[in-house]
């Protein structure tokens, strides 16, 4: 079975009603490549008026979503209201929220379990830091993370993510990773899916990169084995994002 490729925008704190309600207009216009997945996450604050105003055949994803059903958990999102709002996706431990908000893996081990086992798809973050990187121990720290999810997950629940390894250091910073760095990490990441879940795993999961993806880097990157795909920050916001959905074109 071929991976069907995926490109994912992360609008992450930005824009008003007005820019979210330009960028989904372009995109319900623009020639997309049918064969590209796409999914956009936009602020909470919008999820409801992009899943209203974007196309069927764009996915809308919540940039976080809480463990716990709904209760007394102010400024969280629960699973359920996301699936109310007719929104299937959702984003789970991005770095931001990792370093920021010091979300540890276990935690976002246990809101993956969570938006799984509530019917989302979830697009798993991980990834190193520089020093981690320098130091060597990007593929210690990627097995760690994904370790820490397959602890709450069961085998057939891999069906439902979609894993983007976005190294922290290529994080708005224009520093992409080279196409070396980034086939390497995928690979390992592929072979953590075949010798811990399954090798139909990893044959079937996503798995995408992220990290200063522009129009100018989207089609080497691409052309990689195991990058099946892109989570966009910056570049998310521009028409640009068109044409790194069509990278394959
Ligand atoms: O989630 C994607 C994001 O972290 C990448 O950001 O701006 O480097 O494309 P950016």
């Amino acid at each position: 079975m071929s991976r069907r490729f995926f490109v994912g925008g992360n609008f992450k704190m930005n824009l008003v009603v007005n820019s979210v309600t330009s960028i989904v207009t372009n995109l319900n216009t623009a020639q997309l490549d049918p064969s590209t997945e796409v999914v956009i996450a936009p602020p909470s604050l919008y999820l409801l008026l992009v899943r209203q105003l974007a196309d069927s055949k764009i996915g809308v994803a919540a940039q976080n979503v809480f463990d716990k059903p709904n209760g007394a958990f102010t400024g969280e999102l629960s699973v359920e209201q996301l699936r109310d709002a007719h929104i299937d996706w959702t984003i789970i431990g991005h770095s931001e929220r990792r370093v920021v908000l010091k979300e540890d893996d276990d935690f976002v081990a246990r809101k993956t379990k969570a938006a799984i086992d509530g019917g989302l798809s979830v697009i798993l973050c991980i990834g190193e830091s520089l020093d981690e990187r320098e130091a060597e121990r990007t593929i210690e720290i990627v097995t760690r993370q994904l370790n820490a999810v397959a602890e709450c997950l069961s085998k057939n629940q891999w069906t439902k993510v979609v894993i983007a390894y976005e190294p922290i250091w290529a994080i708005g910073t224009g520093k992409v990773a080279t196409t070396a760095q980034a086939q390497e990490a995928h690979a390992a990441i592929r072979k953590w899916l075949a010798e811990k879940i399954s090798s139909e795993s990893a044959e079937n999961t996503r798995v995408i990169y992220g990290g200063s993806v522009s129009d100018g880097n989207c089609k080497d990157l691409a052309k990689q084995p195991d990058v099946d795909g892109f989570l966009v920050g910056g570049a998310s916001l521009k028409p640009a994002f068109v044409d790194i959905v069509n990278s394959r074109i």
